[in-house]
């Protein structure tokens, strides 16, 4: 068997490009100018203090939250707009939703809808919304239920599965609308600690197999192990990024030191 060598496009235009956003709620200043490009098939793990903006930054690459300055893009489009006659125009919610087909995201809690099965779940939207042929969603659905590992729960009900198996499946789900970004917020925090490393053995298939993903985790390893490139943001600012040995291994802001201390 051959090795899979995965490739990042460092070269093609970056899937991600965030320019100088800005987002305040009210008073507060939550991003303070973030700069960053994401390239096809890379993996950034955002680290930061709680707080410092990671969860709003990501929803704002999802336009769950609108921003008020820079801008975002993604897959050459820019979130929350369209150019009309040489000027950009708000989307309506249709346009909203067609940019989110090219985002898949996963939070804390996996959210599934309990009184659905697990096969169920991950057909919903495919079906429901993007008027996927039931019969095509089904064959992408065991496919990605072999790939997180749970071809034999497909007719399991969430309450029957444990938590990690469960975000499994919010994995899988939000796969099946066959995103180019995946987002990831804490995927884990919300786990046993013995059910960590199956959730995080599942994202590293995922990462190696080169499919392009940002993601907010406090699993220094996972960053060390599947990040291409490790961010630390802190005070809605971008402190320090680089390769995870630079970062984790060698940080040289004091912000970035004092944090990682912690898991020492
Ligand atoms: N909808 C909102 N309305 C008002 N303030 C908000 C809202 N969402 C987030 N904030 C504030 O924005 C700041 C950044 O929050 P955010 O959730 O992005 O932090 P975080 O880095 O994800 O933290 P954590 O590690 O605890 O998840 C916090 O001060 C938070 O209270
Ligand atoms: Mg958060």
């Amino acid at each position: 068997m051959t090795a899979l060598v995965k490739e990042v496009a460092v070269d093609a235009k970056p899937l991600v490009q965030a320019r100088n956003v800005h987002k305040a709620f009210d008073q507060l200043e939550v991003l303070k100018g973030i700069d960053l490009d994401v390239a096809p098939g890379e993996v950034v793990v955002v680290l930061g203090p709680s707080g410092s903006g990671k969860s709003t930054f990501l929803r704002c690459i999802n336009h769950l939250e609108s921003i008020q300055q820079g801008f975002i893009e993604v897959d050459g489009e820019q979130i929350g707009y369209r150019v009309k006659n040489d000027r950009l125009e708000k989307l309506t919610d249709n346009g909203i939703a067609k940019q989110r087909r090219k985002i898949g995201m996963v939070f804390q809690q996996f959210n599934l809808y309990p009184h659905m099965t697990v096969l169920q779940n991950i057909i919903e939207a495919p079906v429901g919304v993007h008027g996927e042929s039931r019969k095509d969603a089904i064959e992408n659905a065991r496919q990605l239920l072999k790939r997180v590992g749970l071809s034999e729960k497909e007719g399991n009900y969430p309450r029957q599965l444990s938590g990690g198996q469960q975000q499994r499946v919010a994995i899988a789900r939000a796969l099946a609308i066959k995103p180019k970004l995946m987002l990831f917020d804490e995927p884990t925090s919300a786990l046993d600690p013995e059910l960590v490393g199956e959730v995080l053995a599942t994202m590293k298939d995922l990462a190696k197999q080169g499919l392009t993903m940002i993601v907010v985790t406090h699993e220094i390893g996972f960053a060390k192990e599947a990040a291409d490139r490790v961010v630390f943001m802190d005070g809605g600012v971008i402190v320090e990024q680089g390769k995870p040995e630079d970062v984790i291994g060698n940080p040289q802001h004091p912000r970035t030191q004092a944090f990682l201390s912690r898991f020492l």
